[in-house]
Protein backbone atom coordinates (compact mmCIF):
# COMPACT_ATOMS: atom_id res chain seq x y z
CA UNK A 1 0.00 0.00 0.00
CA UNK A 2 1.45 3.31 -0.90
CA UNK A 3 1.20 6.37 1.42
CA UNK A 4 0.40 9.41 -0.47
CA UNK A 5 0.43 13.32 0.87
CA UNK A 6 -2.05 15.66 -0.93
CA UNK A 7 -1.05 19.81 -0.61
CA UNK A 8 -3.85 21.90 -0.71
CA UNK A 9 -4.98 25.41 -0.47
CA UNK A 10 -8.24 25.73 -1.42
CA UNK A 11 -11.65 24.04 -2.46
CA UNK A 12 -9.63 20.76 -2.44
CA UNK A 13 -12.08 19.17 -5.32
CA UNK A 14 -9.42 17.40 -6.98
CA UNK A 15 -8.12 15.74 -3.48
CA UNK A 16 -11.92 14.74 -2.81
CA UNK A 17 -12.02 13.09 -6.04
CA UNK A 18 -8.66 11.53 -5.60
CA UNK A 19 -10.12 10.39 -1.50
CA UNK A 20 -13.16 9.29 -3.41
CA UNK A 21 -11.38 7.25 -5.77
CA UNK A 22 -9.61 5.49 -3.51
CA UNK A 23 -12.58 4.38 -1.37
CA UNK A 24 -14.03 2.87 -4.21
CA UNK A 25 -11.41 1.04 -5.53
CA UNK A 26 -10.56 2.96 -8.65
CA UNK A 27 -7.14 4.04 -7.37
CA UNK A 28 -5.56 0.67 -5.86
CA UNK A 29 -2.96 0.17 -3.49
CA UNK A 30 -2.86 3.68 -1.99
CA UNK A 31 -4.41 5.60 1.01
CA UNK A 32 -4.43 9.16 1.65
CA UNK A 33 -2.48 9.28 4.83
CA UNK A 34 -1.64 13.33 5.01
CA UNK A 35 -3.44 16.22 4.07
CA UNK A 36 -1.30 19.49 4.39
CA UNK A 37 -2.47 23.15 3.56
CA UNK A 38 -1.13 26.35 3.09
CA UNK A 39 -4.19 28.08 4.00
CA UNK A 40 -6.11 27.68 6.98
CA UNK A 41 -9.67 28.29 5.93
CA UNK A 42 -8.91 25.93 3.07
CA UNK A 43 -12.18 24.22 2.18
CA UNK A 44 -9.79 20.94 1.35
CA UNK A 45 -8.60 21.24 4.35
CA UNK A 46 -11.74 21.16 6.80
CA UNK A 47 -12.80 18.10 4.30
CA UNK A 48 -10.11 16.59 5.18
CA UNK A 49 -10.15 17.06 8.92
CA UNK A 50 -14.31 15.57 8.63
CA UNK A 51 -13.03 12.17 7.04
CA UNK A 52 -10.67 11.43 9.53
CA UNK A 53 -7.31 11.91 7.92
CA UNK A 54 -4.50 13.42 9.26
CA UNK A 55 -4.86 17.30 8.05
CA UNK A 56 -2.11 19.98 9.16
CA UNK A 57 -2.19 23.79 8.56
CA UNK A 58 0.89 25.33 8.12
CA UNK A 59 1.11 29.14 8.31
CA UNK A 60 4.10 30.23 6.04
CA UNK A 61 4.32 33.21 8.27
CA UNK A 62 5.54 31.13 11.12
CA UNK A 63 8.97 30.22 8.93
CA UNK A 64 11.88 32.96 8.18
CA UNK A 65 11.96 31.69 4.42
CA UNK A 66 10.52 29.45 1.91
CA UNK A 67 13.05 26.88 1.95
CA UNK A 68 12.46 26.62 6.78
CA UNK A 69 9.26 26.22 5.30
CA UNK A 70 9.40 23.56 2.79
CA UNK A 71 12.07 22.32 5.17
CA UNK A 72 9.21 21.24 7.98
CA UNK A 73 7.23 19.75 5.10
CA UNK A 74 9.64 17.91 4.11
CA UNK A 75 9.91 16.55 7.75
CA UNK A 76 6.37 15.94 7.88
CA UNK A 77 6.41 13.80 4.83
CA UNK A 78 9.46 11.74 6.02
CA UNK A 79 8.14 11.23 9.18
CA UNK A 80 5.10 10.20 7.75
CA UNK A 81 7.01 7.53 5.28
CA UNK A 82 5.46 9.24 2.07
CA UNK A 83 5.75 7.22 -1.22
CA UNK A 84 3.79 9.94 -3.33
CA UNK A 85 3.13 13.82 -3.01
CA UNK A 86 0.00 14.83 -4.56
CA UNK A 87 0.04 18.87 -5.16
CA UNK A 88 -3.86 19.75 -5.51
CA UNK A 89 -4.67 23.12 -6.29
CA UNK A 90 -1.55 23.69 -4.10
CA UNK A 91 -1.04 27.82 -5.03
CA UNK A 92 2.95 27.87 -3.76
CA UNK A 93 6.21 27.54 -5.72
CA UNK A 94 8.05 24.36 -4.07
CA UNK A 95 11.59 25.02 -3.44
CA UNK A 96 14.65 22.99 -5.02
CA UNK A 97 15.49 21.36 -1.60
CA UNK A 98 11.61 20.14 -1.47
CA UNK A 99 12.22 18.84 -5.08
CA UNK A 100 15.43 17.15 -4.44
CA UNK A 101 13.88 15.58 -0.95
CA UNK A 102 11.10 13.63 -3.17
CA UNK A 103 13.23 12.84 -6.56
CA UNK A 104 10.34 12.06 -9.06
CA UNK A 105 7.63 11.44 -6.11
CA UNK A 106 5.82 14.67 -6.26
CA UNK A 107 3.43 15.59 -9.23
CA UNK A 108 0.86 18.22 -10.04
CA UNK A 109 -2.13 19.10 -11.90
CA UNK A 110 -2.38 22.05 -14.01
CA UNK A 111 -5.56 23.55 -15.97
CA UNK A 112 -4.13 23.41 -19.63
CA UNK A 113 -1.88 21.62 -21.87
CA UNK A 114 1.46 22.23 -20.78
CA UNK A 115 3.87 23.63 -21.93
CA UNK A 116 1.12 26.15 -23.00
CA UNK A 117 -0.27 28.40 -20.41
CA UNK A 118 2.24 28.09 -17.22
CA UNK A 119 1.70 29.67 -14.01
CA UNK A 120 -1.73 31.50 -12.64
CA UNK A 121 -4.67 31.98 -14.73
CA UNK A 122 -4.15 28.88 -17.00
CA UNK A 123 -7.67 28.70 -18.51
CA UNK A 124 -7.97 32.94 -18.47
CA UNK A 125 -5.27 32.69 -20.45
CA UNK A 126 -6.08 30.17 -23.07
CA UNK A 127 -9.42 32.31 -23.36
CA UNK A 128 -7.60 35.18 -23.88
CA UNK A 129 -4.83 33.71 -26.50
CA UNK A 130 -7.95 32.19 -28.40
CA UNK A 131 -7.23 28.45 -28.90
CA UNK A 132 -9.59 26.32 -30.12
CA UNK A 133 -8.14 23.43 -26.82
CA UNK A 134 -7.12 23.40 -23.92
CA UNK A 135 -7.29 21.10 -20.98
CA UNK A 136 -5.13 19.57 -18.05
CA UNK A 137 -2.03 17.94 -17.45
CA UNK A 138 -0.91 16.04 -14.79
CA UNK A 139 3.25 15.88 -14.64
CA UNK A 140 5.86 15.44 -11.77
CA UNK A 141 7.09 18.35 -10.48
CA UNK A 142 10.68 19.19 -11.29
CA UNK A 143 12.48 23.01 -10.07
CA UNK A 144 10.98 24.65 -12.88
CA UNK A 145 7.28 26.18 -12.26
CA UNK A 146 4.92 23.38 -14.54
CA UNK A 147 7.76 21.59 -16.41
CA UNK A 148 8.43 18.49 -14.94
CA UNK A 149 7.92 15.09 -17.03
CA UNK A 150 4.29 15.40 -18.44
CA UNK A 151 1.98 12.14 -16.91
CA UNK A 152 -1.34 12.33 -18.91
CA UNK A 153 -2.96 15.37 -20.45
CA UNK A 154 -6.81 15.49 -21.24
CA UNK A 155 -8.13 18.09 -23.96
CA UNK A 156 -11.08 19.94 -23.38
CA UNK A 157 -12.43 21.86 -26.42
CA UNK A 158 -12.83 25.94 -26.11
CA UNK A 159 -16.33 27.11 -27.22
CA UNK A 160 -16.93 30.51 -28.63
CA UNK A 161 -19.45 31.78 -25.61
CA UNK A 162 -17.05 29.78 -23.06
CA UNK A 163 -16.27 32.40 -19.94
CA UNK A 164 -13.19 31.52 -17.44
CA UNK A 165 -15.96 29.72 -15.04
CA UNK A 166 -17.66 27.82 -17.75
CA UNK A 167 -14.21 26.80 -19.27
CA UNK A 168 -12.69 25.49 -15.97
CA UNK A 169 -15.92 23.80 -14.83
CA UNK A 170 -15.43 21.76 -17.98
CA UNK A 171 -11.69 21.15 -17.55
CA UNK A 172 -12.26 20.61 -13.68
CA UNK A 173 -13.98 17.50 -14.48
CA UNK A 174 -11.08 15.75 -16.89
CA UNK A 175 -8.92 17.03 -14.52
CA UNK A 176 -11.21 14.80 -11.63
CA UNK A 177 -10.48 11.55 -13.67
CA UNK A 178 -6.92 12.05 -15.28
CA UNK A 179 -5.30 12.89 -11.94
CA UNK A 180 -6.95 9.61 -10.22
CA UNK A 181 -5.67 7.55 -13.27
CA UNK A 182 -1.87 8.99 -13.09
CA UNK A 183 -2.01 8.45 -9.53
CA UNK A 184 -3.24 4.72 -10.18
CA UNK A 185 -0.52 4.62 -12.91
CA UNK A 186 2.94 5.73 -10.37
CA UNK A 187 1.74 3.59 -7.26
CA UNK A 188 0.79 0.47 -9.53
CA UNK A 189 4.41 0.52 -11.17
CA UNK A 190 3.01 0.64 -14.85
CA UNK A 191 5.06 4.28 -15.74
CA UNK A 192 8.81 4.97 -15.84
CA UNK A 193 10.30 8.09 -17.25
CA UNK A 194 12.86 8.20 -19.85
CA UNK A 195 14.43 11.28 -20.30
CA UNK A 196 11.43 14.28 -19.88
CA UNK A 197 9.12 11.45 -21.51
CA UNK A 198 6.64 9.22 -19.45
CA UNK A 199 6.47 6.08 -20.84
CA UNK A 200 4.19 3.06 -20.41
CA UNK A 201 5.92 -0.28 -18.88
CA UNK A 202 5.67 -3.23 -21.22
CA UNK A 203 3.92 -5.99 -19.40
C1 LIG B 1 -7.49 23.14 -10.21
O1 LIG B 1 -8.11 23.63 -11.39
C2 LIG B 1 -6.00 22.91 -10.44
O2 LIG B 1 -5.71 22.40 -11.72
C3 LIG B 1 -5.47 24.30 -10.28
O3 LIG B 1 -6.19 24.83 -9.19
C4 LIG B 1 -7.47 24.22 -9.14
C5 LIG B 1 -7.67 23.65 -7.76
O4 LIG B 1 -8.96 23.19 -7.60
N1 LIG B 1 -4.06 24.30 -10.04
C6 LIG B 1 -3.23 25.21 -10.54
O5 LIG B 1 -3.60 26.16 -11.20
C7 LIG B 1 -1.77 24.98 -10.19
N2 LIG B 1 -0.93 25.78 -11.02
P1 LIG B 1 -9.34 22.23 -6.40
O6 LIG B 1 -8.82 22.91 -5.13
O7 LIG B 1 -10.83 22.16 -6.41
O8 LIG B 1 -8.68 20.90 -6.64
Amino acid sequence: MKRLAVLLSGRGSNFIKIYENIKSGVIKNAEIVLVISNKQDAPGLAYARQAGLNAIYLNPKDYPDREEYDRAIVDLLKREKIDLVCLAGYMRIITKFFVESFPNRIINIHPSLLPAFPGLDAQKQALEYGVKYTGCTVHFVDEKVDHGAIILQEVVEVLDDDSVETLSARILQKEHIVYSKAIDLIVNDKIYIDGRTVKFKKV
